[in-house]
């Protein structure tokens, strides 16, 4: 049974755009793969910390000598990273922030690199160990940043995620942008109907 593992960054809940044309995209996936088994992982202030010093310390300290708050720090990353290898297909919902990623999103991303599990050293240079997974990021912003717009160059986003997700392995990664949505109520509509087609095309195309 295939699994896939839906992880929403924005701030705004519900009435996040990129989670809920996320949302849109699961449920489209639901019907060309039924029996699909969604693992859903929120990421907020609250439920992801920063990488700290002593969570450094904890994964740097072999498992027999780890204290218990030690061993809790380890098992939190561990599962982030076992929700990672467990799926098939990996849905990201990442509003555009500061034309980056959500703080909350980083920590998670520095969470689940992890020398010797999601990436190696080899002689031949890094090799990403999360294969064979479909990835697709459903984003959110204010601005248009694809296109002949201008404001491409300020697109820190999409590069950012390819680089850092290809690093882990995972090079099959497909972007639906939900743009526009600070512009105009018009811009923004066309910027969420634009989406839903594309939604609509990788639902057809993976059921192909
Ligand atoms: C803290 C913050 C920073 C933002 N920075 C940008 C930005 O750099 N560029 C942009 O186009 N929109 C920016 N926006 C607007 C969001 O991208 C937009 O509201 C989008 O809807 C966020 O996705 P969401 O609806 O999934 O939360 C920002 C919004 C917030 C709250």
């Amino acid at each position: 049974m295939s699994k896939l593992l839906l992880v929403t960054s924005s701030l705004f809940g519900d009435q996040s755009k990129s989670s809920q044309l996320a949302g849109e995209f699961v449920q489209a996936w639901h019907r060309s793969h039924p029996g699909t088994t969604v693992v859903e992982r929120a990421l907020t202030a609250e439920s992801i910390p920063h990488l700290s010093l002593g969570a450094l310390g904890a994964l740097m300290t072999p498992a027999e000598q780890r204290s218990t708050e030690q061993h809790a720090t380890v098992a939190f990353a561990d599962r982030l990273i076992e929700e990672l290898e467990a799926a098939d297909t990996i849905v990201l919902a990442v509003p555009m922030y500061n034309f980056s990623i959500p703080s909350t999103l980083k920590a998670w991303i520095d969470h689940v690199a992890r020398a010797g599990r999601t990436f190696r050293y080899t002689a031949a240079g890094p090799e990403g160990l999360l294969k064979g997974k479909k990835v697709f990021v459903i984003t959110g912003r204010g601005g248009v940043y694809t296109g002949d717009s201008p404001a491409k160059v300020f697109d820190f986003q999409e590069p950012y995620l390819r680089s850092v997700l290809g690093f882990l392995g995972l090079t099959d990664v497909s972007f639906v942008h939900v743009e526009g949505l600070k512009v105009s109520p018009e811009a923004a509509e066309q910027g969420v109907a634009r989406a839903r087609d594309a939604i609509a095309a990788h639902a057809r195309a993976s059921a192909a």
